[in-house]
């Protein structure tokens, strides 16, 4: 039997793209994400959502625990009219039976994009170099570029009055964690001006600051690299965010001692940095350690509306990645399969 010729709208397949820094970005294409940020968060609101991943499905693998970015995702997908599957090593063979290439290649032909939250950036790299399909970083010892998208955003929804994102001034405060890093890549190419905060021991390597350097060339926004607190005076935005994380336990009583109290955010320090800042954090986070449950709790903590956006910046990601994909047959091929198996069901 011959097929109908279709009325498929059958996009020529994209490069191929994956979402593994923002860095692979220009500032347009970011922008262009938190447009449909915008836009998905209204429908949301509306209950109006577009099911844009319908039949969809995407594959989410954790190496390491979650709750922000395991529920976004999930609830996205859901929410787009698609499906999330939750993948932990202790449920697939990664890095087991199977090698990356191979399971990347596999989950390439079943699932409409992937995701991965691993300890080695290596990993998620690797899993994108086999993939036929886009491969987004949920997390990875260097970089947290899905929290970048929720945090920027937020920072949006919540300028002071008569500013623009390129007239922040942001202070990360803390460790050079993986946050840091994305936050202060993110930052730069927006033309903000940015401060790490923090004991040199752990400041950012020179890699980092040459990105942010390079960035802000091209964006006229500024670095700073400083451990003089005091540089909080003036900044519209203080973020903090742990002071160890997993793997880094043995180092943890040092660190402690090397961060608490001087880095610690206070109330103090929120007030020395000025009545407008806003106290942001991607959460979770520790209220006896990098920052107090006071600042949490105050009306310039705008935490979780940030958190809220990771579920935002998740339903832009998912449409943002495989819209181009979207393929609509005509009545006539739908007819023709449909046929053409209750026939085959009729011989049973
Ligand atoms: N901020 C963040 O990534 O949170 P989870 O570790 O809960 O996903």
């Amino acid at each position: 039997m011959k097929l109908p010729s279709s009325t498929a709208t059958n996009l020529e397949k994209p490069q191929l793209k994956h979402f593994l820094k923002t860095q692979d970005y220009t500032k347009e294409e970011l922008t262009e994400i938190f447009d449909l940020m915008a836009m998905l968060k209204e429908a949301r609101k509306a209950n109006a959502v577009p099911q844009l991943f319908k039949g969809k499905s995407i594959g989410m693998i954790f190496e390491q625990p979650s709750t922000r970015t395991r529920v976004s995702f999930e609830t996205a997908a859901t929410i787009l009219g698609g499906h999330a599957l939750f993948l932990s090593p202790k449920d697939i063979h990664l890095g087991g039976k199977e090698n990356i290439a191979d399971t990347s290649r596999v989950l390439s032909r079943m699932v409409d994009i992937m995701m991965a939250r691993v300890d080695d950036h290596k990993t998620v790299a690797d899993l994108a170099k086999h993939a036929t399909v886009p491969v987004i970083n949920g997390l990875c010892d260097w970089l947290h570029p899905t929290q970048m998208m929720a945090d920027v955003f937020t920072m949006m929804e919540h300028l002071p009055e008569g500013k623009e994102l390129s007239d922040l001034t942001v202070a990360f405060v803390g460790d050079a964690t993986n946050v840091a890093s994305s936050l202060m890549f993110i930052c730069t190419k927006f033309g903000m001006n940015y401060k790490h905060i923090g004991p040199k021991k752990y400041q950012p390597p020179q890699s980092w600051v040459d990105t942010a350097l390079e960035n802000c060339k091209l964006s006229g926004g500024s670095f700073t690299l400083t451990e003089d607190t005091e540089e909080v005076k003036g900044c519209d935005v203080l973020v903090a965010d742990s002071f160890y994380w997993f793997g880094q336990e043995d180092e943890k009583e040092d660190r402690l001692s090397t961060f608490i109290p001087k880095y610690v955010i206070t109330q103090e320090m929120m007030d020395k940095a000025g009545p407008e800042c806003q106290f942001m954090h991607c959460l979770p986070a520790n209220d006896s350690r990098e920052c107090t449950r006071e600042v949490m709790e105050s009306p310039r903590s705008v935490i979780f509306d940030e958190a809220e956006n990771r579920l935002t910046a998740q339903m832009a990601l998912l449409v943002y990645f495989t819209h181009k994909d979207i393929v609509i047959p005509s009545e006539e091929t739908v007819k023709f399969h449909e046929d053409k198996i209750e026939n085959f069901l009729k011989t049973l």
